[in-house]
């Protein structure tokens, strides 16, 4: 796909619902009591994965209206034992939250995914639920992941990745456990997870890197109601930013302070993005961006601010490369196990675009230059994250992108493409 430089985008939008609260509305609502609702859900391939593993799993979702579900929840303990591997597909997500609640069913279980996922390390959930008492087996850290649940013990599990997916999965487990079940993370991570049991019901106590739980008697949502995902939005408010004379309004964008980190950084750095309309919703709080084009200065992205903008460090270093000095991304060491290594396919890609910029073995370093990176080609490697960045690239190149494999999108957002060119001034 050839993506043409642009001039500016503007007009007003709304992004996809929330990837990862889409997910645990799923499965979450999967094991509720009675009927979950879910509106405004995300609807991608990873989302997708986490409804058919809990289809496999004997749970009934209607899913006839694109952005709504109808879950009929079997209960803490109502899960069947499925005929085959449940396929996670591409969705790290999926696998290591369902590892939790897996954990506390009676039966036997077998996670897999695709080549990406099956790359991906599982001894950072196998560990901590092992030491619960679930029976838990992988091939050298990584999928298929072999689980037997059963009687369950509450641990102090000190993480030793700041990682949400692997806090989700001890919580999880947790609610199932003999005894309380605390994490302490070493840096705060999203606490979509936290917001969601305490929305069902569930007594979660919580410090700033701390968080417990109890066993549970039973969840009950009723109705979950998910925002913009925020991660959706960061590509059109990187190219809006990068686009002189852009005006763009995004609706309706999650903006939960762990997961906006970007909006920091990219304030000090110059850019002009103000949120109104900030209202709670669902547990989770929302607002409408408005974003302006402004010329920026670089930065360094701390060890502190990585989780709160891990996904969206791809597109901070593409506004690094555009912005005046040398930028830096440091202790983001987690980039390096995600659907792929993004230290190594972001700095590879950017480069080949003519963008000065370095790996390390933990970051990133950028030396910007406050004008059109040349152009060229890249592909995605099959990330969804790349695919976007590469997108953006192209709009805010001197001669455009050709982005191979641009497909990656729809992993967690399918109409990506088309939501940009409608916005999109040539
Ligand atoms: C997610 C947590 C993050 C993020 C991923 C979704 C979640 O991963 O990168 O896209 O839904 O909890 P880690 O928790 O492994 O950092």
């Amino acid at each position: 796909m050839k993506i043409e430089p642009a001039s500016a985008l503007r007009g007003h939008i709304a992004v996809p619902g929330d990837k990862s609260i889409s997910h645990r509305a799923v499965l979450f609502g999967a094991i509720a009591e009675g009927e979950t609702i879910v509106t405004g859900f995300g609807r991608s391939r990873d989302t997708e994965a986490s409804i058919a593993a809990m289809r496999a799993l004997g749970v009934t979702v209607h899913d006839d209206e694109v952005d709504v579900l109808r879950i009929e929840g079997v209960g803490l303990r109502g899960l069947c034992e499925p005929e085959g591997p449940i396929d996670c597909g591409n969705s790290g997500t999926t696998l290591r939250l369902l590892a939790g609640i897996l954990a506390g069913q009676q039966g036997r279980f077998e996670l897999t995914g695709d080549d990406s996922l099956r790359r991906r390390p599982v001894d950072r959930i196998a560990v901590p639920l092992a030491q619960m008492g679930a029976r838990v087996e992988s091939a050298d850290d990584r999928p298929p992941l072999a689980l037997e649940g059963g009687e369950l013990r509450g641990i102090r599990y000190e993480l030793p990745v700041a990682s949400a997916q692997v806090k989700s999965c001890v919580l999880l487990a947790g609610l199932f456990a003999a005894g309380r079940t605390t994490v302490v993370e070493p840096l705060p991570t999203r606490d979509h997870t936290e917001r969601m049991l305490e929305a069902a019901g569930v007594r979660v106590a919580r410090q700033q890197r701390r968080v417990s739980v109890g066993p549970a008697e039973g969840l009950r949502l009723g109705e979950v109601r998910v925002p913009g995902d925020f991660s959706a939005a960061a590509p059109f408010i990187v190219a809006a930013t990068l686009l002189p004379g852009s005006e763009l309004t995004i609706h309706d964008v999650g903006l939960n302070p762990r997961r906006t980190g970007l909006l920091d950084v990219l304030a000090r750095m110059g850019a002009r993005v103000t949120v109104f309309n900030r209202h709670p919703s669902g547990g989770e709080p929302v607002g409408d961006l408005e974003v302006r084009a402004a010329e920026l200065t670089a930065t360094t992205v701390t060890a502190q601010e990585v989780p709160l903008m891990v996904d969206e460090l791809p597109l901070f270093a593409l506004a690094a490369a555009c912005a005046r000095g040398e930028s830096r991304v440091e202790g983001a060491q987690e980039l390096r196990v995600k659907e792929t290594d993004r230290i190594e396919t972001v700095a590879t890609s950017l480069r080949a675009l003519g963008i000065r910029i370095a790996a390390s073995d933990d970051g990133l370093g950028v030396r910007g230059v406050p004008s059109r990176p040349e152009g060229g080609g890249m592909g995605s490697h099959g990330d969804h994250r790349i695919a976007m960045l590469g997108a953006v690239a192209g709009l805010v190149s001197r001669r455009g992108v050709d982005l191979q494999d641009p497909e990656a999108v729809a992993v967690s957002f399918p109409g990506f493409f088309e939501l940009l060119d409608s916005v999109t001034q040539r």
